[in-house]
């Protein structure tokens, strides 16, 4: 079922407290306008109302904790495939969780997971956010970000969009529920911006991105004879929705 809501807080929130209620795996909420929106690694997200693409899906894949970081790859091609069929511009992917045309941001995806007892998960709530009809944005993000008014010079229909961004995920989720992300990590190759890009790891390695393995893990050659394996698991915890949630 798709929730369609004008201006809530968050809508990651919102589907939060359907699941709390019992919502089914495949819930979605959408909003126009967010007046708290969640972006990664605490940063919030900017829309205007009316001109960003804002969803979060519900999804309780049978998987443990340790298997989900490929899952946001798959949403990112899911988005990917759509912003291609719906108009016809080839957004790539950075990793592990961006959605860019050229060096500035379009979309972004944030999945929250709670863990449930024994290592597995209870569910995962998928963030995403894409940027649509936006022909300015605000001095600090006007040099990163862009939408698809900005990039196509039409305007996209926001809900066509969200039909596609559904059809894909539903599409994608399975292959990755049925054979795991290494089907689709060629095509991950093919979208991605950041293979072959010089990267810095957490912990201030410098290299360059070679590869990304069926993991999820970005593989780093920093020059040691060793690939370095990066994996973006990192447990953030969002206490006023859930105890337990954590960005994988
Ligand atoms: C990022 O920082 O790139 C991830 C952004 C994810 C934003 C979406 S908008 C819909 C959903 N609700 C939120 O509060 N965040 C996600």
């Amino acid at each position: 079922m798709v929730h369609v809501l004008d201006t809530v807080d968050s809508t990651q929130a919102a589907l939060s407290a359907l699941a709390r209620r019992g919502a089914p795996e495949g819930t979605v909420v959408t909003a126009r306008h967010q007046t708290g929106g969640r972006g990664q690694r605490g940063h919030q997200w900017w829309d205007a109302p009316g001109e960003s693409l804002l969803l979060s899906i519900l999804l309780k894949p049978p998987v443990t904790l340790a298997v989900l970081p490929p899952l946001s790859l798959v949403a990112g091609l899911a988005v990917t495939d759509a912003v291609r069929s719906t108009a016809s511009v080839p957004a790539r992917l950075r990793w592990p969780n961006d959605v860019l045309v050229g060096e500035r941001k379009l979309g972004g995806i944030l999945p929250e997971a709670t863990g449930a007892p024994g290592g597995g998960i209870g569910q995962v709530i998928l963030g995403i956010g894409i940027n649509v009809c936006q022909e300015s944005f605000p001095p600090e993000l006007a040099h990163l970000a862009t939408s698809l008014r900005l990039v196509t010079g039409r305007t996209v229909d926001r809900d066509a969009l969200l039909t596609a961004v559904l059809e894909a995920m539903d599409r994608r989720y399975h292959v990755w529920l049925d054979s795991g992300f290494d089907p689709m990590r060629d095509e991950w190759r093919q979208r991605s911006s950041t293979i072959g890009q010089r990267v810095t790891t957490a912990d201030g390695r410098a290299g360059v991105a070679v590869d990304v393995g069926e993991d999820g893990a970005l593989l780093v050659d920093d020059g040691s004879g060793a690939l370095t394996r990066v994996v973006s698991a990192t447990a953030i915890e969002h206490a006023e929705d859930n105890a337990d949630a954590a960005h994988p």
